[in-house]
């Protein structure tokens, strides 16, 4: 089996995040926050060094303003919901994920799509406007928005800037305060290496947030109001204790191993695909604007393939993992003009290897022939 769809979650992880899960399920998973007793401690535990190493690694400054939630939906959710209201104005880029498009949808948001050529530099937006949402890097052609100069303009127009970084994180150094973010939504299991029921989401001080979800926090017990102190504002229910440590132990792998090592690597692998597939005829890659691929994605077609079956026989055939179709994204696909085909998405690991690569463009040279 080869496995390429590390975009939509990453298969293969650390040994130390599959012994984490394991050691939290079987000796540590009491309830964490409710209660004085050694497991809901130890959990408690598990939970806060998850907390201290994402804000590290994000170069959050005050703990307290990690959230868990089950995926980067949910913190997508929990961000666009308990600040947006109805008719409120928002700018968002034209790679939006479906998390991000169906809740402003929902909740009948005035929303503009920035121009592709706006996402490097300035961006122009009317007066009232009052959130700004990018996808760092997208879902289907890896193309990277540049967060950094968006949240300055963001920042002096005192607009909320808001990033989906749940393709990035992992593989793109992400600084909260160098790149101006007011709040981060991001998956756990995809480049974080954590588990899958593992999502993050930070809210800077300041911003007025509503909870979406109330109930028990295992704080402030005695009132019927939901507290308004981060983290349990936005943390009701139980949390996924054996995910959220897994997830710290895919982030503290990340450090060991170099975010720009393990960045560089899949680049490297991504070069040597890409140059492989611009050598097949038939074969038509969707490259973002720059007409470079350096990230760990890339969509392609083969001429004469409808893009699901192309991956379904890939894998029926070849036990090759890939995705076809629209990726959750069709706003994504009209940016690029695939709204009527979808693609076919290769997404890498630094897991992956070269050999792979290679047995992988063999296939779809074939296969390209053969039609
Ligand atoms: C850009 C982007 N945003 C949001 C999501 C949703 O992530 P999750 O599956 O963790 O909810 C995805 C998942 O593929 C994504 O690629």
């Amino acid at each position: 089996m080869i496995y390429f769809d590390n975009a939509a979650t990453s298969f293969l992880k650390p040994e130390s995040v599959y012994n984490s899960v394991y050691k939290t399920m079987k000796l540590y998973a009491g309830n964490p926050g409710r209660g004085g007793h050694m497991l809901s401690m130890k959990a408690n535990e598990i939970v806060y060094e998850a907390r201290e190493t994402v804000a590290e690694f994000f170069g959050i400054k005050s703990v307290e303003r990690v959230c868990f939630t089950n995926n980067a939906t949910s913190a997508l959710n929990f961000g666009i919901k308990g600040v947006i209201g109805h008719k409120d104005k928002v700018l968002i880029s034209g790679f939006e994920h479906n998390s991000v498009t169906r809740p402003l949808y929902a909740i009948g948001a005035d929303v503009e799509v920035m121009p592709w050529s706006d996402y490097d530099s300035k961006v122009a937006v009317s007066g009232d406007t009052k959130m700004i949402i990018v996808n760092h890097m997208s879902n289907v052609n890896g193309n990277i928005s540049n967060i950094r100069a968006i949240g300055e303009y963001a920042k002096k127009n005192n607009i909320i800037f808001m990033v989906d970084a749940s393709q990035s994180a992992g593989h793109i150094p992400i600084n909260i305060i160098d790149d101006n973010i007011d709040i981060l939504a991001c998956s756990g299991h995809k480049g974080l290496l954590g588990p899958q029921g593992t999502g993050v989401l930070y809210v800077r001080e300041g911003i007025n947030i509503k909870p979406l979800i109330e109930g028990g926090t295992g704080s402030f017990s005695e009132e019927i109001a939901q507290p308004e102190v981060f983290p349990d504002i936005l943390e009701s229910g139980t949390l996924n204790v054996a995910g959220i440590g897994g997830l710290c132990e895919g982030i503290k792998y990340i450090n060991k191993y170099g975010l720009y090592e393990k960045h560089n690597r899949e680049k490297e692998l991504m070069k040597s695909l890409v140059t492989g597939l611009r050598n097949i005829k038939k074969v038509i890659i969707y490259n973002n604007k720059n007409t470079t691929i350096d990230e760990n994605l890339v969509s392609i077609n083969v001429s004469g393939w409808d893009c699901v079956s192309l991956a379904n026989f890939l894998s029926e055939k070849y036990g090759v993992c890939v995705r076809g179709g629209m990726h959750c994204a069709p706003l994504a696909h009209k940016t690029m003009g695939t709204e009527n085909t979808g693609t076919v998405r290769i997404s890498l690991s630094h897991f992956n290897t070269f050999a792979e690569i290679n047995h992988f463009l063999n296939i779809i040279d074939k296969i390209a022939n053969v039609m």
